[in-house]
């Protein structure tokens, strides 16, 4: 089994982010977006991997073969990706590819390349409740050995509440990408509305990436993208990750992949903290959020 790398954080305009990668952030900073590139922005657990299998198979017409080129991380990096051998891993790996790319960050709208602003990309925006997504990403830290060590639930809960994760405040994030999905090319999508009405949402997204798709090729691509058969999915399950990097003896990527799994893990206490807390920070900011389906 692997080590924890406990690599430091460093904020960048106040957002913790790996240190590995502040160092290189120019890098990241003059990244050249291309105009027929596609940005998947997300506060980490939001069901990024789930709409960007979505997406793949969208631009893929429904192609599941296609769609198993590679792994997920591969078929669409992240844009501030870094490990011990490249501290900006993402950057290589999309320089080294061919516009037009499917991109992913979890950087807040504030910290996105300029680039991709002035070439005028569409962006997909994906929000999931704060309860289901602090209860993912601290799942996903105990397993994830290239993340901080998580620590106990309820100074990890704190911690979210503050915005001392990697990728910072879960509140600024959602809320600074919904003031500004007008002003540009943004599709806001909720996880909750993923789960309650697929087909709505891909036949949406399909239309925001102007394709056509036939209503069978729709029924198809939800199909493939459910949580269980994505779970046995080898390109898109991150089984390909290493033991060392992910301790799957400790929780699994492809976890649960429902609304509301939040109910098993806040105590009574910690739910009426958390919603005193949530309708502060959120009430210069009306974002549907859906905590039940
Ligand atoms: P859980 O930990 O609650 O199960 P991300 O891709 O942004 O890291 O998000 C991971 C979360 O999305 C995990 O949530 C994972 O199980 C869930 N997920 C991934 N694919 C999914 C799918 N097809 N349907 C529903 N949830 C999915």
């Amino acid at each position: 089994m692997g080590q924890r790398t406990n690599e430091a954080m460093c904020p960048i305009q106040g957002v913790p982010l790996p240190a590995r990668i502040v160092k290189y952030w120019t890098k990241v900073e003059q990244f050249q977006a291309s105009k027929e590139d596609l940005l998947i922005a997300t506060y980490p657990k939001a069901g990024t991997t789930w709409t960007q299998e979505v997406v793949d198979l969208i631009l893929n017409d429904g192609d599941v073969e296609k769609c198993k080129r590679a792994p997920t991380q591969v078929r669409m990096p992240l844009l501030e990706m870094t490990t011990a051998d490249d501290p900006s891993a993402g950057i290589t790996m999309l320089e080294a590819m061919v516009p037009p790319r499917v991109i992913k960050t979890h950087l807040p709208i504030q910290l996105v390349p300029h680039s991709f602003w002035e070439a005028g990309c569409k962006v997909i925006y994906v929000a999931r409740n704060p309860k289901d997504s602090v209860v993912s990403y601290y799942h996903f830290d105990r397993m994830n050995l290239s993340q901080p060590e998580p620590g106990p639930w309820k100074q990890y809960l704190e911690k979210f509440m503050t915005g001392q994760l990697v990728w910072g405040s879960w509140y600024d994030h959602v809320k600074e990408y919904w003031r500004k999905r007008h002003d540009k090319k943004i599709l806001y999508i909720f996880f909750e509305d993923m789960k309650e009405d697929p087909a709505r949402e891909v036949s949406d997204i399909a239309q925001f990436l102007g394709r056509q798709l036939s209503k069978s090729i729709i029924d198809h691509i939800v199909q493939m993208t459910t949580f269980s058969v994505m779970r046995e999915n080898p390109m898109a399950n991150y089984s390909t990750v290493p033991d060392t990097k992910f301790d799957r003896t400790v929780s699994e990527f492809m976890r649960k992949g429902e609304v509301g799994d939040w109910k098993n893990h806040f105590s009574a206490e910690e739910d009426a903290a958390f919603d005193e807390h949530y309708h502060r920070m959120m009430a210069d900011c009306p974002l549907p959020i859906r905590f039940t389906i």
